[in-house]
């Protein structure tokens, strides 16, 4: 039997009372006191009590008394006034006394509760997905989630960006990570990449005259994960023809800003700011700048040439830096016990140690006190503004080492002291980034990926200093994080070559990862530009969320795992001789 329902269960108003109403949902609460039981009956929209006293039939009395907790049930009633009122639910005016009543399945006691603040491991959390998609933030992510996707399909529909689908078993797209590979039976021995990205095929669709492209798209990285990354993850994709990147940029404005108005009521101003590369690292330590909070780097290196502090010395006669950061009223918060708590995680980037100064009611107190006046470290606070009950964290080192420890370092102070404003949303443009970067083995690869534009009045540097050559890439930063990246494209064939040549990549490779790109270009490529958004980030970001798995219907784990359904799984050796691949059970892990 099945109750067509006349109302969702966090409807009903005052104005329905003395209305017959019909609803479905899960049991959220029964509490039973023999002829007079209370249920709180839930869906996705809310919860509706529903009371059933001595004036029913035994029988429907008898059903209510067995209720347990995520009991599937319908209920048919009467709404009344409510004479205790509950002000922390929509329906608290009301309730429904019912007089027929079906059970459409039983629970067993489930193994969380269906509760917001359910403190209960996210392991268990993900295992039984379903039902932790129950609580009502979950189901508020989800439909949040769901009109981000539908603002992006409105505006750029509107735009005259076409949607349309990728295929899913391609061949590898450089984004920088590790492919997901599958299998051909038809093809044995040979393997599809699953998509990085759409990228090289929504450029072959600029070259096919679509002019605006647009797509809603999982992608997949086989890469480490990390609270807002995913091995697949989604991307709202988009390419124009005949674009320059402040085209691209100015569309993406307009988008942002009717997003943060249709999700949040929020008038944000555009344009947004736009700061290079070179200066976001040199203010902020990072490429992706949190600047809803006034920390900035300074550089120290001239305050210590030839100091007495060995240390600084090395640094500097190695050819790295000396930076700083000054934390307002830091000096009391930050104990020993905190600053080696700190130094210890900067370690992770290359830190050696973190030295310190504080100003803590004018008495100067510092880590390398014995190696300086105190006329010294106050010449050092006043190099970086620090006044009366600040504290000054000083990093030695690389370049690099100075700018990421920072870079963390002046978030996890922000955080400790409070100094984030939550509900600020500050977009930002990050531009100019370098085209090429050396990896930790010295070779060289693509900061972007091979197919964005070098910078045109810099292309001389592909033959004098590649480290130096700027490329013309975007990326959208929200709040410290990297939301999206694009960039305007080669669409010459030559110069797409000398790209390639400069990653060390022979004609041969290219031709057999990217010969059908390069043989687009032979037949009149129009220039074009593009950009793809983190939609999962977009969403955690909007939300408040800490994690992209909060706003994943199904997320990975930390091992990659889908702790649901348990892929990945073993296929069985019928499967695996279809497909002509032997494992070696050594080389396979404990799963098997
Ligand atoms: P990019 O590699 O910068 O650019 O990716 C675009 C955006 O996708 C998001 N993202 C991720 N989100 C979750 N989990 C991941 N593993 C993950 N990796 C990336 C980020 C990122 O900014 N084809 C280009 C775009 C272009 O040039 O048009 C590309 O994919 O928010």
């Amino acid at each position: 039997m099945l109750y067509k329902r006349t109302h969702m269960c966090g409807e009903l108003r005052i104005d329905n009372v003395g209305a017959e109403v019909v609803l479905n949902g899960w049991v959220s609460k029964a509490r039973s006191f023999g002829n007079l039981v209370f249920i709180d009956l839930r869906d996705k929209t809310g919860i509706t009590q529903i009371t059933i006293n001595e004036d029913v039939s035994d029988e429907l009395l008898n059903k209510a008394n067995r209720l347990r907790s995520e009991y599937c049930i319908g209920v048919k009633g009467k709404v009344k006034e409510r004479s205790a009122k509950n002000a922390n639910i929509s329906t608290g005016d009301i309730e429904v006394f019912a007089d027929e009543m079906v059970i459409y399945s039983e629970s067993q006691t489930p193994p969380i509760y269906i509760k917001d603040d359910d403190n209960v491991d996210e392991s268990l959390r993900l295992k039984y997905r379903y039902l932790d998609l129950r609580k009502s933030k979950m189901q508020r992510n989800l439909a949040v989630r769901h009109a981000i996707v539908k603002c992006a399909r409105d505006y750029f529909d509107e735009k005259g960006f076409l949607e349309i689908e990728t295929p899913m078993l391609i061949k590898p797209t450089p984004e920088g990570a590790r492919d997901y590979i599958v299998p051909s039976r038809i093809n044995r021995g040979f393997f599809y990449a699953l998509p990085q990205s759409p990228q090289m095929f929504k450029q072959l669709l600029m070259v096919s005259g679509t002019d605006r492209y647009f797509q809603v798209v999982k992608c997949f990285r086989d890469e480490d994960l990390r609270a807002d990354r995913q091995p697949e993850f989604t991307q709202i994709d988009l390419e124009m023809s005949f674009a320059s990147g402040d085209d691209v940029i100015e569309v993406q404005e307009g988008f942002l800003k009717r997003l943060m108005k249709e999700i949040k009521g929020i008038d944000i101003e555009i344009p947004f700011p736009r700061i290079s590369y070179a200066e976001a690292m040199e203010r902020y330590g990072s490429d992706k700048p949190d600047t809803r909070f006034e920390i900035e780097l300074v550089k120290l290196n001239s305050l210590f040439i030839n100091s007495p502090f060995e240390v600084f010395n090395k640094a500097l006669s190695e050819g790295g830096d000396i930076r700083g950061i000054c934390v307002p009223k830091g000096a009391t918060h930050f104990s020993r016990k905190k600053i080696d708590k700190l130094a210890e995680e900067l370690k992770h980037y290359g830190a050696g140690g973190l030295v310190w100064i504080k100003n803590d009611a004018g008495n100067i107190t510092s880590s390398i006190g014995k190696f300086f006046s105190e006329e010294d470290l106050r010449n050092i606070l006043d190099n970086c503004a620090a006044v009366n009950g600040d504290i000054v964290f000083i990093v030695s080192g690389r370049t690099k080492v100075t700018y990421d420890s920072l870079g963390f370092l002046r978030k996890k102070v922000a955080e400790a002291l409070g100094l984030i404003d939550n509900d600020k949303y500050n977009f930002l443009w990050v531009v100019d980034f370098p085209m090429f970067e050396e990896d930790d083995e010295g070779h060289i690869k693509a900061v972007h990926h091979p197919f964005t534009q070098p910078k045109m009045d810099e292309l001389y540097k592909l033959d004098t200093d590649l480290l130096d050559l700027n490329a013309n890439a975007y990326d959208i930063v929200l709040n410290g994080v990297e939301l999206g990246g694009g960039s305007v494209r080669i669409h010459d064939k030559d110069l797409q070559e000398k790209m390639f040549k400069a990653l060390g990549l022979s004609e041969e490779e290219c031709m057999d990862k990217f010969g059908f790109l390069m043989e687009a270009f032979k037949y009149g490529a129009p220039p074009h530009a593009g950009i793809a958004y983190g939609l999962d980030r977009l969403v955690m970001l909007l939300l408040g969320e800490k994690s992209i798995r909060e706003v994943i219907a199904f997320p990975k784990n930390q091992n990659a795992e889908c702790p649901v359904s348990e892929a990945p799984s073993y296929p069985g050796e019928g499967q695996l001789e279809e497909l002509g691949i032997e494992i070696h059970m050594d080389s396979a892990n404990n799963k098997l």
